[in-house]
């Protein structure tokens, strides 16, 4: 296929797991919201044929066919570039295209605390590669990005990548696709970031281990986790807030069950409910990252909430969030 232009923009959000992480692995539904948070990229068409990495993590980095050179970064810059080269390789391929690219990425999104980082990374920038040859299409950019996503982390349900490219509230079977939700009212959703960052890799992992061993406890938990997100489904529908909260409390006992929670993470969820809000658990794979709270949707209920959880020192490491309605963006 022929380029179009030389240099192409695209941004695409994080997300939060509301329900049904790890059990949407194993076919069971899961229910996503897009976040107001991104990660964009640029993409610039070089004459070297290298393909140069610059991500605002402070890594620099050029991969020349199977060479690698490290210009900046850790240990680590490898494991976390290669992949997103191979994205951008992905869609070249399939565009019969070997070009050289300058890709940079700057991001408002925290990394490997369970907000989607990975998968927003691999759909903005198959959606930038691949307009530089045409307008994109966001299927097609779903499911690419979520074949690099798996070289992130192999047994990848694909639901970030979903919600990424194509953004607002969902109900996401593996085998099945995506349900769009829309809410009567506004939810009022808030993320804490414990900082403990994770590998979802070596979680899934541990989960697979969990469920090999304790084969029907985990056939009755998915079972329960099923049963909450088709209440929570209704419960969006209906903006019923205090049903939902109730639902997300259920699931985190459940992510308890499977081991992913932490100490850390449950005195959060408790400071949280303690604090006023409709419920919390954690998001994403947990083992750290991130807990989503649910607030009552009224100034009042947000004010309570962020100023109890600021007192007890977790402060700056809260924020509100929103739906993200756009999806990947391309410029
Ligand atoms: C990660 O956001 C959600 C997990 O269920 C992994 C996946 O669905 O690929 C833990």
């Amino acid at each position: 296929m022929r380029l179009r232009r030389s240099s192409a923009r695209a941004s695409a959000p994080g997300k939060v797991v509301l329900f049904g992480e790890h059990f949407v692995i194993y076919d069971n539904p899961a229910i996503l919201a897009a976040i107001d948070r991104r990660v964009n990229v640029t993409v610039h068409v070089n004459t070297s044929g290298s393909i140069n990495i610059t991500s605002d993590l402070g890594l620099i980095a050029s991969f020349e066919g199977s060479t690698f050179h490290l210009l900046k970064g850790t240990t680590e810059t490898k494991t976390i570039l290669a992949p997103l080269c191979e994205c951008a390789r992905l869609v070249l391929s399939e565009r019969g295209c070997n070009l050289g690219l300058d890709i940079e990425l700057v991001s408002n999104l925290p990394e490997s605390v369970g907000l989607g980082s990975s998968a927003a990374c691999c759909v903005a920038i198959t959606a930038a590669v691949d307009s530089l040859f045409h307008e994109p299409d966001r299927y097609w950019v779903c499911s690419k990005a979520a074949e690099s996503e798996r070289l992130i982390h192999k047994d990848s349900s694909g639901a970030d990548c979903n919600i990424s490219a194509f953004g607002g509230m969902m109900y996401f079977v593996k085998s099945k696709g995506f349900t769009n939700i829309y809410s009567k009212k506004e939810l009022s959703l808030g993320l804490i970031n414990t900082g403990k960052k994770h590998s979802t890799a070596n979680l899934v992992s541990s989960v697979k281990k969990f469920k090999d061993i304790n084969r029907f406890s985990f056939k009755v938990l998915a079972s329960l986790s099923n049963a909450i997100c088709q209440k929570a489904f209704a419960a969006i529908k209906e903006g019923d807030e205090q049903m939902l909260g109730n639902l997300m409390s259920q699931n985190h006992v459940l992510l308890q069950e499977i081991g992913v929670s932490d100490k850390t993470i449950d005195e959060l969820v408790d400071l949280c409910l303690t604090n006023g809000a409709c419920g919390a658990k954690l998001t994403g794979a947990g083992g750290g990252g991130s807990v989503v709270v649910l607030v009552p949707h009224n100034e009042d209920g947000s004010k309570i909430f962020f100023d109890g959880i600021g007192k007890n020192g977790w402060g700056s490491e809260s924020i509100p969030v929103k739906v993200d309605y756009n999806g990947v963006l391309v410029a």
